[in-house]
């Protein structure tokens, strides 16, 4: 299994306090970032570190920073870049890559409308961002982008995922980790997570 679920309490009051009917768009926003915050805390946990000499207070002193070029935050539009500025507040130099995919009516699969990637993805790590992992198409055609664009070490930050989002990612990259607050009972025939949130995007955007 590669989800971790964050079982710390101020993640699982947050994402309590964003399940509630009647959520405002401002509250469901703020909470989408603070959660987001924490979630970014948990997912850059292994991030590798080096030893550096720097010139400190009282001389030299050996100190550890992160290792190797900067990272790469990938929202997936739309309702992904709700959670960019609670990443970014973690990894304020991060690079910033964007996809937005649409559905094609007839085959029901994930069609790339706009991709754009920062340079040397190979040397970087990608923590994609999407709040919910539903049937998890969206998710695995971006690893896909990313891994034809040389990227090798990806991340995936939701807020709540379903079983059948995180089957499918097994299937096809089982090489990715997923953080995410909540793992939920299943999808309902409209591709909606229950008990979920509801749709998130609408939900950031106040497009109810
Ligand atoms: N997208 C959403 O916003 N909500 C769901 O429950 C599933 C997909």
């Amino acid at each position: 299994m590669q989800i971790t679920v964050v079982n710390h309490p101020l993640v699982q009051h947050k994402l309590a306090l964003m399940r509630e009917a009647d959520v405002s768009t401002n509250k469901f926003r703020l909470l989408t970032e603070e959660l987001a915050r924490l979630l970014a805390y948990e997912a850059t946990r292994d991030l590798e570190l080096e030893d550096v000499t720097i010139n400190g207070w009282c001389g030299e002193v050996q100190v550890k920073k992160i290792k190797g070029k900067k990272l790469t935050v990938v929202p997936i539009l739309r309702a992904g870049l709700g959670m960019l500025n609670g990443v970014l507040d973690l990894v304020p130099s991060a690079k910033i890559s964007v996809v937005g995919l649409a559905r094609d009516e007839e085959t029901l699969q994930p069609v790339p409308y706009f991709e754009k990637f920062v340079g040397d993805l190979q040397d970087r790590l990608a923590l994609i961002i999407d709040p919910m992992l539903a049937t998890g198409g969206s998710l695995v055609a971006t690893v896909d982008m990313l891994k034809r664009n040389g990227c090798k070490d990806i991340i995936a930050i939701v807020m709540v995922a379903a079983p059948e989002g995180v089957k499918l990612m097994n299937e096809k990259h089982p090489d990715v980790k997923i953080v995410s607050a909540s793992l939920d009972s299943h999808l309902n025939e409209q591709g909606y997570i229950i008990p979920g949130l509801g749709d998130a995007g609408d939900k950031i955007f106040g497009t109810i």
